[in-house]
């Protein structure tokens, strides 16, 4: 017989218990979780004891770990954000689950493919909600984006195109420059995002050739150690057989001028058989759009509609866009747990993208086109 759903006991108060309270936990998340209705942050937790002080002061949230066991020894966290370096993504989720806890993980989820499916089969047979932080996909441009190409307005996708550029020159990346601590550097931190633009406006990554490169090997005087600039071509599934959609997908660090963070170029642009569509993440509350016949491409509004993720409290006018939307991803992970559904953007999603991480691996150390695996239900 199935377990209990998880979400049986959850008609009251969601605890939420936060594993990694360094940047985005605090950035996102925290304003994120506040929004959420008959939901409470109750417990922190970071192995480093500066960041979780700083972290409980600025909350006000007093039960403190820095061991994530104890934190998820807690019958009142029903749920855990694991936003941790992505080293500790697999262990901390799979641990989680053990216990029962709903998980949302921060991207990339996993260190390779894998780790991933090990991840969502586990979450998966503990009957428990999972979610993959990616963010981006909650912008409100985006999601009416997503919306206008499944509704066929600009017809038949011929190709996808990311283009992810910013400025950092030799500055420090802390753990993101290591390796063992992130796995990848540009692909996995930057370009994982806009792979699962990728696959939610076209659909999965069929097959691949990729090129990754290190400009800068020292960061801030700490050696550095992965890819700051990655390219992909790719071949979406479709039965379309050598017209299959077509993606080009590219991201670098080293954009001289273009900006760090928001400020960098973020551009997604689908051209069809009957119009393009074309969004950029600095302007998360218009499309620029042309249809067949058009000299040039214009901008159309986000509609009211689409300005806030369904059922979220938050109000679209209220503080900076560029940063509020970020706030529906933890509406929507709360809100699949009370109503016990997939969320969207799964463990399933996260390890798709994984899979094509790990296929851009492969293609960049042979030279050669290579089979993304498909993950299946
Ligand atoms: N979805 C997004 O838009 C987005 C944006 C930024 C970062 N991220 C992802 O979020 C994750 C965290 O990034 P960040 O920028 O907040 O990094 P950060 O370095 O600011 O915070 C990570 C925190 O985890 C703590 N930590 C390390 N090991 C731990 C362990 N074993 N147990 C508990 N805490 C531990 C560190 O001390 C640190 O305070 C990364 O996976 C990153 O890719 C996602």
């Amino acid at each position: 017989m199935d377990a209990p759903p998880a979400s049986a006991k959850l008609r009251g108060m969601i605890g939420v218990g936060i594993i990694g309270s360094g940047g985005i936990a605090l950035a996102n998340h925290m304003p994120g979780f506040a929004l959420c209705p008959d939901t409470k942050v109750v417990a922190l937790c970071d192995s480093n004891p500066a960041v979780l002080e700083k972290a409980s002061q600025s909350t006000g949230i007093k039960n403190v770990y820095s061991d994530y066991h104890e934190l998820l020894k807690r019958d009142d966290v029903n749920a855990v954000l694991i936003a941790t370096p992505n080293v500790f993504h697999a262990p901390i989720t799979l641990a989680a689950i053990a216990a029962g806890k709903h998980v949302m993980c921060e991207k990339p989820i996993a260190m390779d493919f894998p780790e991933a499916m090990k991840m969502f089969r586990a979450a998966e047979a503990a009957n428990v909600r999972h979610m993959t932080a990616f963010t981006y996909r909650f912008g409100p441009g985006m999601r009416y984006m997503n919306h206008l190409i499944h509704r066929g307005d600009i017809g038949r996708p011929y190709h996808f195109r990311a283009q992810r550029f910013q400025d950092w020159y030799d500055r420090n990346l802390g753990w993101r420059q290591v390796k063992k601590m992130a796995a990848t550097g540009e692909i996995g931190d930057m370009l994982s995002h806009r792979i699962d633009y990728g696959h939610i406006l076209i659909g999965p990554i069929r097959r691949l050739v990729a090129d990754m490169r290190r400009f800068v090997d020292s960061r801030g005087g700490q050696p550095a150690d992965v890819d700051d600039w990655v390219s992909i071509i790719a071949e979406f599934d479709s039965e379309a057989g050598e017209r299959a959609p077509t993606g080009v997908l590219e991201s670098t660090k080293l954009a001289t001028g273009r900006g760090e963070g928001h400020r960098g170029l973020d551009l997604c642009e689908v051209n069809g058989s009957e119009g393009t569509i074309a969004y950029t993440t600095q302007k998360p509350l218009e499309l620029l759009i042309g249809k067949k016949g058009d000299p040039k491409l214009h901008r159309i509004p986000v509609p009211p509609e689409f300005l806030v993720w369904p059922g979220s409290p938050r109000d679209p006018n209220e503080g900076d866009p560029l940063a509020t939307f970020r706030y529906d991803q933890d509406f929507e992970f709360i809100d699949a747990i009370r109503h016990h559904r997939p969320c969207w953007s799964s463990l399933r999603d996260g390890a798709r993208v994984q899979a094509v991480i790990d296929a851009a691996l492969v293609s960049d150390q042979e030279k050669k086109w290579v089979d993304v695996p498909r993950v299946d239900e």
